[in-house]
Protein backbone atom coordinates (compact mmCIF):
# COMPACT_ATOMS: atom_id res chain seq x y z
CA UNK A 1 0.00 0.00 0.00
CA UNK A 2 2.74 2.44 1.43
CA UNK A 3 4.79 1.65 -1.94
CA UNK A 4 1.47 2.64 -4.32
CA UNK A 5 1.70 5.99 -2.41
CA UNK A 6 0.66 8.87 -4.69
CA UNK A 7 3.26 11.02 -5.86
CA UNK A 8 2.05 14.50 -7.25
CA UNK A 9 3.08 16.93 -9.66
CA UNK A 10 3.87 19.81 -7.51
CA UNK A 11 1.97 19.62 -4.15
CA UNK A 12 2.12 22.15 -1.81
CA UNK A 13 5.29 21.99 0.68
CA UNK A 14 4.30 23.75 4.30
CA UNK A 15 7.49 24.61 6.41
CA UNK A 16 6.23 24.66 9.60
CA UNK A 17 5.38 28.21 11.03
CA UNK A 18 2.51 28.76 8.65
CA UNK A 19 -0.25 27.83 11.64
CA UNK A 20 1.68 30.00 13.95
CA UNK A 21 1.51 33.16 11.72
CA UNK A 22 -1.94 32.27 10.91
CA UNK A 23 -3.13 31.69 14.31
CA UNK A 24 -1.22 35.34 15.01
CA UNK A 25 -3.56 36.64 12.23
CA UNK A 26 -6.70 35.25 14.11
CA UNK A 27 -5.60 36.34 17.38
CA UNK A 28 -5.23 39.94 16.19
CA UNK A 29 -8.57 39.15 14.03
CA UNK A 30 -6.86 40.26 10.79
CA UNK A 31 -9.50 38.12 8.95
CA UNK A 32 -9.89 40.71 5.95
CA UNK A 33 -7.60 41.46 2.99
CA UNK A 34 -5.70 43.96 4.60
CA UNK A 35 -3.54 43.89 7.62
CA UNK A 36 -0.31 43.38 9.44
CA UNK A 37 0.67 39.94 7.65
CA UNK A 38 -0.21 41.58 4.51
CA UNK A 39 2.39 44.25 5.02
CA UNK A 40 4.69 42.17 6.34
CA UNK A 41 4.39 39.59 3.42
CA UNK A 42 5.09 42.84 0.90
CA UNK A 43 8.11 43.72 2.51
CA UNK A 44 9.60 40.07 2.46
CA UNK A 45 8.32 40.14 -1.65
CA UNK A 46 9.83 43.34 -1.98
CA UNK A 47 13.27 42.07 -0.47
CA UNK A 48 13.64 40.31 -3.82
CA UNK A 49 15.23 43.72 -5.20
CA UNK A 50 15.79 46.45 -3.40
CA UNK A 51 14.32 49.07 -6.47
CA UNK A 52 11.13 47.19 -6.40
CA UNK A 53 7.51 47.38 -4.37
CA UNK A 54 4.61 44.97 -4.16
CA UNK A 55 1.35 44.81 -4.56
CA UNK A 56 0.03 41.11 -3.38
CA UNK A 57 -3.29 40.29 -4.99
CA UNK A 58 -5.57 37.26 -5.09
CA UNK A 59 -3.80 35.54 -7.66
CA UNK A 60 -1.10 35.97 -10.47
CA UNK A 61 -3.55 35.78 -12.57
CA UNK A 62 -5.10 39.32 -11.16
CA UNK A 63 -1.70 40.94 -11.16
CA UNK A 64 -1.59 40.23 -15.05
CA UNK A 65 -4.36 41.69 -15.37
CA UNK A 66 -4.11 44.75 -13.29
CA UNK A 67 -0.78 45.59 -15.22
CA UNK A 68 -2.25 45.76 -18.76
CA UNK A 69 -4.89 48.04 -17.11
CA UNK A 70 -1.68 50.25 -15.44
CA UNK A 71 0.50 49.76 -18.74
CA UNK A 72 -2.81 51.45 -20.30
CA UNK A 73 -4.07 49.05 -22.94
CA UNK A 74 -7.34 49.29 -24.01
CA UNK A 75 -10.31 47.41 -26.31
CA UNK A 76 -8.86 46.09 -29.34
CA UNK A 77 -5.45 47.21 -28.82
CA UNK A 78 -2.52 44.48 -29.68
CA UNK A 79 -0.79 42.68 -26.82
CA UNK A 80 2.07 40.38 -27.65
CA UNK A 81 2.58 37.02 -25.46
CA UNK A 82 4.48 34.09 -25.28
CA UNK A 83 2.58 31.31 -26.97
CA UNK A 84 4.29 28.35 -25.16
CA UNK A 85 2.84 29.07 -21.24
CA UNK A 86 -0.32 28.33 -19.18
CA UNK A 87 -3.94 30.13 -20.60
CA UNK A 88 -3.58 32.42 -17.44
CA UNK A 89 -0.66 34.48 -19.01
CA UNK A 90 -2.68 35.13 -21.99
CA UNK A 91 -6.39 35.23 -20.71
CA UNK A 92 -6.23 38.85 -19.19
CA UNK A 93 -5.33 39.85 -22.49
CA UNK A 94 -9.10 39.14 -22.60
CA UNK A 95 -10.24 40.94 -20.01
CA UNK A 96 -9.23 43.97 -21.27
CA UNK A 97 -10.65 43.64 -24.30
CA UNK A 98 -7.50 43.62 -26.81
CA UNK A 99 -6.11 41.04 -29.44
CA UNK A 100 -3.72 38.91 -28.20
CA UNK A 101 -0.53 37.86 -30.92
CA UNK A 102 1.38 35.14 -30.28
CA UNK A 103 5.35 34.59 -30.14
CA UNK A 104 6.69 31.24 -30.58
CA UNK A 105 9.62 29.66 -28.82
CA UNK A 106 13.54 29.95 -29.27
CA UNK A 107 15.12 26.26 -28.46
CA UNK A 108 17.58 26.97 -25.95
CA UNK A 109 14.98 28.64 -22.74
CA UNK A 110 11.77 27.06 -24.77
CA UNK A 111 10.93 30.72 -23.88
CA UNK A 112 9.64 33.87 -26.68
CA UNK A 113 12.03 33.61 -29.55
CA UNK A 114 13.87 37.42 -30.32
CA UNK A 115 13.60 36.92 -33.66
CA UNK A 116 10.27 36.02 -34.18
CA UNK A 117 9.49 38.90 -31.70
CA UNK A 118 11.30 41.65 -33.77
CA UNK A 119 9.21 40.28 -36.71
CA UNK A 120 6.09 40.42 -35.32
CA UNK A 121 6.81 44.43 -34.00
CA UNK A 122 7.73 45.58 -37.14
CA UNK A 123 4.73 44.22 -39.17
CA UNK A 124 2.76 44.88 -36.79
CA UNK A 125 4.07 48.72 -36.73
CA UNK A 126 3.90 48.31 -41.02
CA UNK A 127 0.12 47.79 -40.41
CA UNK A 128 -0.53 50.51 -37.61
CA UNK A 129 -0.99 48.65 -35.24
CA UNK A 130 1.85 48.60 -32.77
CA UNK A 131 1.83 46.18 -29.63
CA UNK A 132 0.78 48.00 -26.55
CA UNK A 133 2.57 45.52 -24.29
CA UNK A 134 4.66 42.27 -24.13
CA UNK A 135 3.78 39.74 -21.67
CA UNK A 136 6.98 37.67 -21.60
CA UNK A 137 6.91 34.12 -19.63
CA UNK A 138 9.58 32.70 -17.92
CA UNK A 139 8.56 29.48 -18.61
CA UNK A 140 9.26 26.05 -15.21
CA UNK A 141 11.55 28.75 -13.95
CA UNK A 142 13.86 29.17 -16.39
CA UNK A 143 15.05 32.78 -17.63
CA UNK A 144 13.97 34.14 -21.24
CA UNK A 145 16.56 35.90 -23.28
CA UNK A 146 15.80 39.02 -21.69
CA UNK A 147 18.24 40.93 -22.47
CA UNK A 148 17.61 40.59 -26.22
CA UNK A 149 13.99 40.71 -25.27
CA UNK A 150 14.50 44.21 -23.60
CA UNK A 151 16.47 45.54 -26.23
CA UNK A 152 13.72 45.12 -29.00
CA UNK A 153 11.21 46.04 -26.73
CA UNK A 154 12.89 49.19 -25.57
CA UNK A 155 14.41 50.39 -28.87
CA UNK A 156 10.40 50.41 -30.00
CA UNK A 157 9.30 51.61 -26.67
CA UNK A 158 6.63 49.16 -25.31
CA UNK A 159 6.08 48.06 -21.69
CA UNK A 160 6.71 44.24 -20.87
CA UNK A 161 5.11 42.49 -18.62
CA UNK A 162 7.65 40.07 -17.26
CA UNK A 163 5.36 37.11 -16.27
CA UNK A 164 7.42 35.70 -13.77
CA UNK A 165 4.46 32.92 -12.18
CA UNK A 166 6.59 29.80 -12.18
CA UNK A 167 9.76 31.47 -11.41
CA UNK A 168 10.37 32.73 -7.85
CA UNK A 169 13.65 31.92 -7.25
CA UNK A 170 15.09 32.09 -10.68
CA UNK A 171 17.89 34.66 -11.65
CA UNK A 172 19.39 35.71 -14.64
CA UNK A 173 22.62 37.41 -13.90
CA UNK A 174 22.43 37.28 -10.33
CA UNK A 175 19.01 39.74 -10.47
CA UNK A 176 15.73 37.72 -9.62
CA UNK A 177 12.99 37.28 -12.62
CA UNK A 178 10.30 39.78 -12.85
CA UNK A 179 12.25 42.81 -12.13
CA UNK A 180 13.80 43.39 -15.32
CA UNK A 181 11.17 45.30 -16.55
CA UNK A 182 8.33 47.46 -16.33
CA UNK A 183 6.10 45.30 -14.41
CA UNK A 184 6.28 41.38 -13.07
CA UNK A 185 4.21 39.13 -11.89
CA UNK A 186 4.66 36.15 -9.11
CA UNK A 187 2.18 33.57 -8.19
CA UNK A 188 1.57 31.70 -4.97
CA UNK A 189 -1.00 29.27 -6.34
CA UNK A 190 -0.85 25.95 -4.11
CA UNK A 191 1.16 24.14 -7.14
CA UNK A 192 4.29 26.99 -7.08
CA UNK A 193 7.46 26.89 -4.99
CA UNK A 194 5.92 28.67 -2.58
CA UNK A 195 2.18 28.97 -1.52
CA UNK A 196 -0.10 31.53 -0.13
CA UNK A 197 -3.19 29.00 -1.06
CA UNK A 198 -3.89 30.88 -3.97
CA UNK A 199 -2.74 34.35 -4.30
CA UNK A 200 -0.19 36.31 -6.44
CA UNK A 201 2.08 39.61 -6.89
CA UNK A 202 2.52 42.64 -9.11
CA UNK A 203 6.11 44.17 -8.50
CA UNK A 204 7.01 47.43 -10.24
CA UNK A 205 9.96 50.22 -9.49
CA UNK A 206 7.40 52.80 -9.64
CA UNK A 207 5.68 53.41 -6.79
CA UNK A 208 2.70 55.23 -8.04
CA UNK A 209 1.88 51.91 -9.95
CA UNK A 210 2.09 50.40 -7.35
CA UNK A 211 -0.28 52.22 -5.67
CA UNK A 212 -2.59 52.30 -8.39
CA UNK A 213 -2.70 48.80 -8.25
CA UNK A 214 -3.69 47.99 -4.62
CA UNK A 215 -6.66 51.06 -5.37
CA UNK A 216 -7.61 49.23 -8.28
CA UNK A 217 -7.33 45.97 -6.37
CA UNK A 218 -10.12 47.34 -3.52
CA UNK A 219 -13.02 48.17 -5.92
CA UNK A 220 -10.73 51.25 -7.08
CA UNK A 221 -12.86 53.01 -3.40
CA UNK A 222 -11.69 57.01 -3.57
CA UNK A 223 -10.01 58.03 -0.70
CA UNK A 224 -13.12 59.77 1.38
CA UNK A 225 -15.52 58.37 4.16
CA UNK A 226 -18.30 57.44 2.00
CA UNK A 227 -17.92 54.76 -0.98
CA UNK A 228 -16.91 57.05 -3.41
CA UNK A 229 -15.52 55.48 -7.05
CA UNK A 230 -14.46 57.25 -10.03
CA UNK A 231 -12.98 54.13 -11.72
CA UNK A 232 -14.07 50.30 -12.35
CA UNK A 233 -12.50 48.64 -9.71
CA UNK A 234 -11.53 45.22 -9.11
CA UNK A 235 -11.81 42.66 -5.58
CA UNK A 236 -8.51 41.36 -6.29
CA UNK A 237 -6.22 42.13 -2.91
CA UNK A 238 -5.01 39.38 -1.33
CA UNK A 239 -6.38 38.12 2.34
CA UNK A 240 -4.35 38.71 5.62
CA UNK A 241 -4.88 35.08 5.98
CA UNK A 242 -3.18 33.95 2.85
CA UNK A 243 -0.46 36.71 3.44
CA UNK A 244 0.10 35.11 6.85
CA UNK A 245 0.69 31.59 5.59
CA UNK A 246 3.07 33.43 2.85
CA UNK A 247 5.00 34.29 5.58
CA UNK A 248 5.97 31.08 6.62
CA UNK A 249 6.54 29.78 3.06
CA UNK A 250 9.06 32.90 2.04
CA UNK A 251 11.41 31.97 4.85
CA UNK A 252 11.69 28.85 3.33
CA UNK A 253 12.53 30.31 -0.72
CA UNK A 254 15.57 29.52 -0.66
CA UNK A 255 15.94 25.77 0.63
CA UNK A 256 13.11 25.17 -1.52
CA UNK A 257 15.24 26.84 -4.92
CA UNK A 258 18.09 24.34 -3.89
CA UNK A 259 15.50 21.06 -3.14
CA UNK A 260 14.47 22.09 -7.01
CA UNK A 261 17.85 21.62 -8.66
CA UNK A 262 18.95 18.91 -6.60
CA UNK A 263 15.83 17.23 -7.88
CA UNK A 264 16.29 18.45 -11.46
CA UNK A 265 19.83 17.19 -11.18
CA UNK A 266 18.95 13.32 -9.29
CA UNK A 267 16.58 13.07 -12.13
CA UNK A 268 19.48 14.32 -15.16
CA UNK A 269 21.98 11.87 -13.37
CA UNK A 270 19.42 8.74 -12.97
CA UNK A 271 18.21 8.84 -16.37
CA UNK A 272 21.45 9.37 -18.16
CA UNK A 273 21.51 6.12 -19.55
CA UNK A 274 18.54 6.75 -21.17
CA UNK A 275 19.90 8.11 -24.61
CA UNK A 276 15.68 9.21 -25.61
CA UNK A 277 15.31 11.21 -22.92
CA UNK A 278 16.93 14.79 -22.45
CA UNK A 279 17.00 17.37 -20.57
CA UNK A 280 16.53 21.65 -20.45
CA UNK A 281 19.68 22.93 -19.20
CA UNK A 282 20.42 26.50 -18.66
CA UNK A 283 22.09 29.03 -20.81
CA UNK A 284 25.15 31.16 -19.85
CA UNK A 285 24.30 33.86 -17.11
CA UNK A 286 20.55 31.79 -15.68
CA UNK A 287 19.79 30.28 -13.31
CA UNK A 288 16.47 28.31 -12.86
CA UNK A 289 14.62 27.26 -9.69
CA UNK A 290 13.56 24.25 -11.39
CA UNK A 291 9.80 24.85 -10.68
CA UNK A 292 9.03 21.36 -12.59
CA UNK A 293 12.02 18.95 -13.87
CA UNK A 294 10.97 18.90 -18.01
CA UNK A 295 12.24 15.86 -19.97
CA UNK A 296 11.96 15.62 -23.99
CA UNK A 297 10.93 11.97 -25.18
CA UNK A 298 12.61 11.07 -28.69
CA UNK A 299 10.54 11.38 -31.68
CA UNK A 300 11.72 8.43 -33.40
CA UNK A 301 11.07 6.13 -30.44
CA UNK A 302 8.27 3.83 -30.24
CA UNK A 303 8.03 5.11 -26.15
CA UNK A 304 6.36 8.70 -26.95
CA UNK A 305 5.09 10.96 -23.74
CA UNK A 306 1.66 9.77 -23.70
CA UNK A 307 3.18 6.18 -23.07
CA UNK A 308 5.28 7.08 -20.38
CA UNK A 309 2.84 9.69 -18.47
CA UNK A 310 0.24 6.53 -18.72
CA UNK A 311 2.57 4.46 -17.88
CA UNK A 312 3.74 6.37 -14.57
CA UNK A 313 -0.02 7.65 -13.82
CA UNK A 314 -0.57 3.13 -13.37
CA UNK A 315 2.22 3.09 -10.63
CA UNK A 316 -0.01 6.42 -9.08
CA UNK A 317 2.62 8.61 -10.22
CA UNK A 318 1.71 11.94 -11.89
CA UNK A 319 3.22 13.50 -14.51
CA UNK A 320 1.88 16.08 -17.47
CA UNK A 321 3.12 17.27 -20.71
CA UNK A 322 4.72 20.43 -21.41
CA UNK A 323 2.11 23.38 -21.96
CA UNK A 324 -0.42 23.22 -25.06
CA UNK A 325 0.70 26.39 -26.88
CA UNK A 326 -1.63 29.12 -26.74
CA UNK A 327 -1.86 29.52 -30.91
CA UNK A 328 -2.95 25.92 -30.91
CA UNK A 329 -5.63 26.35 -28.39
CA UNK A 330 -9.49 26.10 -29.38
CA UNK A 331 -10.03 29.28 -27.71
CA UNK A 332 -7.23 31.81 -29.05
CA UNK A 333 -7.44 29.73 -32.73
CA UNK A 334 -8.64 33.08 -34.29
CA UNK A 335 -5.49 34.88 -32.91
CA UNK A 336 -2.54 36.34 -34.85
CA UNK A 337 0.76 33.95 -34.06
CA UNK A 338 4.36 34.03 -35.37
CA UNK A 339 5.15 30.49 -34.92
CA UNK A 340 8.34 28.17 -35.78
CA UNK A 341 7.42 25.13 -34.95
CA UNK A 342 9.32 24.68 -31.65
CA UNK A 343 6.70 24.99 -29.38
CA UNK A 344 4.44 22.26 -31.25
CA UNK A 345 7.46 20.37 -31.01
CA UNK A 346 8.03 20.41 -27.27
CA UNK A 347 4.23 19.88 -25.99
CA UNK A 348 4.48 16.94 -28.46
CA UNK A 349 7.52 15.02 -26.97
CA UNK A 350 7.65 16.76 -23.67
CA UNK A 351 6.38 15.64 -20.35
CA UNK A 352 6.86 17.48 -16.91
CA UNK A 353 8.23 14.86 -13.70
CA UNK A 354 6.64 15.34 -10.10
CA UNK A 355 9.10 17.87 -9.05
CA UNK A 356 7.76 18.48 -5.11
CA UNK A 357 10.21 19.46 -2.87
CA UNK A 358 8.91 17.52 0.02
CA UNK A 359 9.99 14.03 -1.99
CA UNK A 360 12.08 12.29 -0.74
CA UNK A 361 15.33 10.78 -2.89
CA UNK A 362 13.19 7.58 -2.52
CA UNK A 363 10.36 8.71 -4.18
CA UNK A 364 12.61 9.88 -7.06
CA UNK A 365 13.70 6.68 -7.34
CA UNK A 366 10.47 5.35 -7.59
CA UNK A 367 9.98 7.56 -10.33
CA UNK A 368 13.02 7.03 -11.87
CA UNK A 369 13.39 3.03 -11.54
CA UNK A 370 9.30 3.17 -13.30
CA UNK A 371 10.77 5.06 -16.45
CA UNK A 372 13.66 2.32 -16.52
CA UNK A 373 11.47 -0.12 -16.57
CA UNK A 374 9.76 1.17 -19.86
CA UNK A 375 12.65 1.65 -21.58
CA UNK A 376 13.85 -1.91 -20.42
CA UNK A 377 17.42 -0.16 -19.18
C1 LIG B 1 3.04 30.97 -16.51
C2 LIG B 1 1.90 31.28 -15.59
N1 LIG B 1 1.33 32.50 -15.68
C3 LIG B 1 0.34 32.85 -14.87
C4 LIG B 1 -0.16 31.99 -13.90
C5 LIG B 1 -1.32 32.44 -13.09
O1 LIG B 1 -1.12 32.43 -11.72
P1 LIG B 1 -2.34 32.19 -10.72
O2 LIG B 1 -2.69 30.75 -10.75
O3 LIG B 1 -1.80 32.63 -9.41
O4 LIG B 1 -3.46 33.05 -11.19
C6 LIG B 1 0.42 30.73 -13.76
C7 LIG B 1 0.03 29.74 -12.74
O5 LIG B 1 -0.96 29.38 -12.33
C8 LIG B 1 1.45 30.35 -14.64
O6 LIG B 1 2.00 29.13 -14.56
Amino acid sequence: MKENKKIWLSPPHMGGSERAFVQEAFDLNWIAPSGPHLCNFENELSKLSKDFDVAALSSGTAAIHLALIIAGVQKDDNVICSSFTFSASANPIKYVGANPIFIDSEKESWNMCPELLMKAIKQMIKLNQKPKAIILVHLYGMPAKIEEIVNIANSFQIPIIEDAAEALGSRYKQQQLGTFTDYGVFSFNGNKIITTSGGGALVCNDKKKILKARFLATQARENVAHYEHKEVGYNYRMSNICAAIGLGQIKFLHDRVIRKREIFNFYKNALSSIKDITFLNETKGSFSNYWLTTILLNSNSTIDREKLRSHLAKYNIESRPLWKPMHLQPIFKDCKSYTNGVSEDLFNRGLCLPSGTSMKNKDLERVVSKIKELYEV
